[in-house]
C-alpha cells in the first residue's frame, strides 16, 4: 500500500485533501501491516449505494433458489432447473452470470453427488438419494450476487444427509469467523477444523471470492487453514463463503468439459454459498 501525501486528494474519491479525510483512519492500517497483515485494495472496499446493489441483486438471487426449492423433485432434468434460472431472471430484468462467463455454456451449476462444483445442466434425471447444489449468481443493474444451496432429492442415505448438513453448519461456522479488523485466514480455519473433526476434508483448489462489482474480484477466499496473518477484512468488503466439503479426499479432477469438477475418489461432496459483507460490528448476509 503506498501512502498519499498529507495534501494529495484522498484516494476514496471525496475531493477532500488526504488529511482532510481518511489519513487518520489509514494510520491504523499502517499498524496492521506492520503485523504482518495484507492490507486489501482500497477499491475493494463497498460505498453503502454499492452494497445496496449487492443486496438488491441477492434479492433476485435468493428469489430464484426459493423457486428451485419449491420445484425440485426426483424426475426433474437439469435442464429444466436451468429454464427456470433462466426464466426467472429474465422477468426480473437481471442477466444470469455464468451464461457465457469464460464460455459457460448455461444459465446455473447443477453440482450432483461427487460432482463438487460447476456442473453444466443437460438431461440428467434426479433420482432419489441424490444430493445436488445448485449455484445462482445473478447480475442486476451491473451489481453481482452469488449464493448456492444443496438440495436432498426424495430419501438420501444418512451419511447423505450428514454432509449436506454439516457443510450448511460449517458455512456459517466460517461467516462467524468474519470480523472487522480480523484476518482472513480465520474463515478456512474455522471450517477446516470443525470438518477434519467429522473426517470430512476440504477443497483446496477451489474457494470463495470478492464478488459486487465483477463476478469474481479480490480477495480469493479460501476454506482451509492457513497460517499468517493474511488479509486484514475491512468494513465494506464483499466476498462469498462456500465451502466444498468431500466425504473423503479432498483431491480434485476435472472433465474433459473444462468445468465440472468431481472428486477424484469418487466420494460425496457438498457446498453452501453466501454472498456477506464486513460491517464495522460484524458480517450482514447479502444473499
Ligand atoms: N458460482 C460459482 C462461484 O460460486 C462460479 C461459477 S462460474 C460458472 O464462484 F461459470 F461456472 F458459472
Ligand atoms: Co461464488
Amino acid at each position: 500500500m503506498k501512502k498519499p501525501g498529507r495534501n494529495d486528494l484522498c484516494w476514496c474519491g471525496s475531493g477532500k485533501k488526504y488529511k482532510k479525510c481518511h489519513m487518520e483512519q489509514d494510520a491504523r492500517l499502517f499498524e496492521y501491516e506492520k503485523e504482518g497483515f495484507t492490507i486489501p485494495s482500497f477499491d475493494l472496499i463497498k460505498t453503502p449505494e454499492q452494497i445496496e446493489g449487492v443486496r438488491k441483486s441477492g434479492i433476485v438471487t435468493n428469489e430464484i433458489l426459493d423457486i428451485v426449492a419449491e420445484r425440485i423433485k426426483e424426475g426433474v432434468t437439469t435442464n429444466e432447473i436451468d429454464d427456470w434460472v433462466r426464466e426467472h431472471t429474465a422477468k426480473r430484468g437481471a442477466i444470469a452470470a455464468p451464461l457465457n462467463y469464460f464460455g459457460y455454456p448455461k444459465s446455473v451449476c447443477t453440482s450432483i453427488n461427487d460432482v463438487i462444483c460447476h456442473g453444466i445442466p443437460d438431461n440428467t434425471v434426479l433420482k432419489s438419494g441424490d444430493i445436488i447444489n445448485i449455484d445462482v449468481s445473478t447480475i442486476l443493474d451491473g451489481y453481482y450476487s452469488d449464493a448456492s444451496r444443496m438440495f436432498i432429492i426424495g430419501e438420501a442415505s444418512e451419511n447423505a444427509v450428514k454432509l449436506v448438513e454439516e457443510t450448511k453448519k460449517a458455512m456459517y461456522i466460517g461467516i462467524d469467523a468474519v470480523k472487522p479488523y480480523g484476518s482472513l485466514n480465520a474463515v478456512g480455519t474455522a471450517i477446516e477444523n470443525y470438518c477434519n473433526k467429522l473426517g470430512y476434508s476440504v477443497v483446496r483448489d477451489l474457494g470463495g471470492h470478492g464478488v459486487g462489482l465483477k463476478f469474481h474480484e479480490e480477495p480469493h477466499v479460501d476454506h482451509f487453514a492457513k497460517d499468517g496473518k493474511g488479509v486484514l477484512l475491512l468494513p465494506g468488503m464483499v466476498f462469498t463463503v462456500e465451502p466444498m466439503i468431500n466425504e473423503g479426499d479432498y483431491k480434485c479432477i476435472t472433465l474433459d468439459d473444462d468445468w465440472t469438477v468431481l472428486t477424484k475418489d469418487g466420494s460425496l461432496s457438498a457446498q453452501w454459498e453466501h454472498t456477506i459483507v464486513v460491517t464495522e460490528n460484524g458480517t450482514e448476509i447479502l444473499v
